[in-house]
């Protein structure tokens, strides 16, 4: 995908990332910064529509304006040095953000979860198949240290499912209600939050000498060890991960 302009100011190397800020990755001098920036905004304003058009949406689910008010982060692949093509192309991009959402899990209970989420995802038409989204998936995943079952999926296309299936052994999917797709293994993954609450010996017995249910712990959310960390009374074992994609965005896809 071309553009009238160089994209290397624009887009730096090779890897983009990109945040509710919308930072052009060039160092051209503070002159050159209105550019840049409205440069980019068009980059992403036509990937947008490219991603859009490829998955038969009737209005793109990115876009500058609407990168400005999610906390979503966009990877964008960059072709550096095509020889046809001596300002750059873009290969196509992967948009990520966390999200709150209710999950099912296998059992069918209602889990409060605030997963990464794969939000839009495109490569350009002439260059699919070609191993470009795995490697900017990987990248994805390296810099957000996310492990691919605990990814949460939005409405992903038939093509993504075979990737994901293909790329990351991804195929059991756990059935919800909303538009997003997990698979197993997500609820593993995430710390144990929900847990049994089990009363102290001998009431613990009760229920199993009378041949009751068993004690149902209480539906406590999932949190980000982020968040736990910042609990009451709870140290920090688990080497709580850098998170890029900010934990606030909660606004469409
Ligand atoms: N039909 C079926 N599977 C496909 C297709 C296709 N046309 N294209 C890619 N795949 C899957 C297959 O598993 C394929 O492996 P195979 O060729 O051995 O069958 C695998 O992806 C190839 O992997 P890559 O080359 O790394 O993937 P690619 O660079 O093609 O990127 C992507 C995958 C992003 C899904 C791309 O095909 C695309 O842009 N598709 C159109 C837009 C789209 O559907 N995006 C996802 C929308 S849902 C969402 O974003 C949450």
């Amino acid at each position: 995908m071309e553009f009238p302009f160089d994209l290397a100011p624009v887009l730096g190397d090779r890897f983009c990332v990109v945040d509710q800020n919308l930072r052009p990755a060039g160092h051209r001098g503070p002159n050159h910064r209105g550019d840049l920036e409205q440069q980019l905004r068009t980059v992403i304003d036509e990937l947008g529509k490219a991603s859009a058009k490829a998955q038969g949406l009737s209005a793109p689910v990115t876009s500058a304006a609407r990168m400005e008010s999610n906390h979503h982060v966009l990877y964008i692949l960059r072709d550096p040095d095509g020889r046809s093509t001596p300002r750059g192309a873009v290969v196509g991009f992967l948009k990520v953000g966390y999200k709150k959402l209710f999950l099912l899990d296998r059992g069918g209970a209602h889990n409060e979860a605030e997963p990464l989420c794969v939000l839009d995802f495109y490569i350009h038409e002439s260059l699919q198949r070609h191993g470009y989204g795995r490697q900017l998936f990987q990248h994805m995943l390296q810099t957000e240290r996310m492990d691919p079952w605990r990814l949460a999926v939005d409405r992903p296309s038939e093509k993504l499912l075979s990737f994901l299936r293909k790329h990351y052994g991804l195929k059991d999917a756990i059935p919800q209600v909303n538009n997003f797709v997990i698979f197993e293994g997500f609820f593993s993954n995430l710390p144990v939050l929900r847990e049994e609450v089990e009363p102290p010996w001998p009431l613990n017995q009760s229920a199993a000498r009378a041949g009751g249910s068993p004690l149902r712990g209480s539906l406590r959310p999932f949190l980000r060890p982020a968040d736990r960390r910042t609990e009451p009374g709870q140290g920090h074992t688990d080497g709580a991960q850098p998170r890029r994609a900010s934990s606030l965005g909660r606004v469409g896809r």
